[in-house]
């Protein structure tokens, strides 16, 4: 059995569900928050204790400012709506990324991370305002001065800093790539690329990746 720490996941597919099926993309912005949840109570059950959710890229702000603004607003309802009872589960909440929104969902999640900082049962990384690209260069920045460089170094100028690298990363929405996520953190990562649009991903194909995850031969080079 190979342990399971944390697990990453590029919830893609969102537009095209709403589209499909309400003829409106925000409408499958809204209907994945379902999926979110799903995922969360079930890392809480697998005692996974690290889950990174891919939810604004840094390319993302070339999306219509509509569409922004319907996401910025729908996590806005979503952390005030459900932050208490994270914070009574023990989860933890951590903002990937630079927080360049509105000052009010600026100060949203700051409140959320410092209000949750100490909890210890599931630690949820919100990667917001992400890019793997500037995660590192940031990271080059701060270790300017450093005559020697090693690999922990940067590891530990990451916004990941104290976070163990994933060991599963799912990306949904029949795409296969990785969209400038976690470019570093991923190198011996097991990927599970899903057809399934994000909204439409249950909890069957979670336990079958887990299960799948289980009996893969991880050999970190080895034989
Ligand atoms: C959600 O899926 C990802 C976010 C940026 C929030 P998309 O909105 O990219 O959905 P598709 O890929 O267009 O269907
Ligand atoms: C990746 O999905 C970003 C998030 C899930 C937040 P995108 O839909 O933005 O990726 P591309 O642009 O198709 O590569
Ligand atoms: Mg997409």
């Amino acid at each position: 059995m190979n342990p399971l720490k944390h697990m990453a996941i590029i919830m893609d597919g969102n537009g095209r569900w709403g589209l499909k099926h309400k003829n409106s993309r925000n409408s499958g912005h809204k209907e994945g928050l379902k999926t979110v949840e799903m995922v969360i109570k079930f890392c809480i059950k697998k005692h996974i204790k690290f889950l990174t959710l891919y939810a604004f890229s840094t390319e993302n702000w070339k999306r219509p400012i509509k569409e922004r603004n319907y996401l910025f607003n729908l996590l806005e309802f979503f952390l005030k709506e459900k932050l208490e009872k994270f914070n009574n589960e023990k989860i933890k909440i951590k903002i990937l990324g630079e927080k360049n929104f509105s000052k009010k969902l600026n100060n949203l999640l700051d409140f959320a991370e410092i209000k949750t900082r100490k909890n210890t049962k599931l630690q949820i990384n919100l990667a917001l305002n992400y890019g793997s690209k500037k995660e590192i260069a940031c990271a080059f920045k701060k270790l300017n001065k450093k005559k020697k460089i090693s690999e922990n170094d940067i590891s530990n100028s990451l916004f990941t800093k104290n976070i163990p690298d994933p060991e599963i990363l799912i990306r949904t929405g029949n795409t296969q790539r990785l969209s400038n996520f976690l470019l570093w953190q991923i190198a011996y990562t097991e990927i599970f690329f899903e057809k399934k649009l994000w909204p439409d991903f249950k909890i069957e194909d979670l336990n079958r990746i887990v299960k799948k995850f289980s009996n893969i031969k991880r050999n970190f080079g080895n034989i």
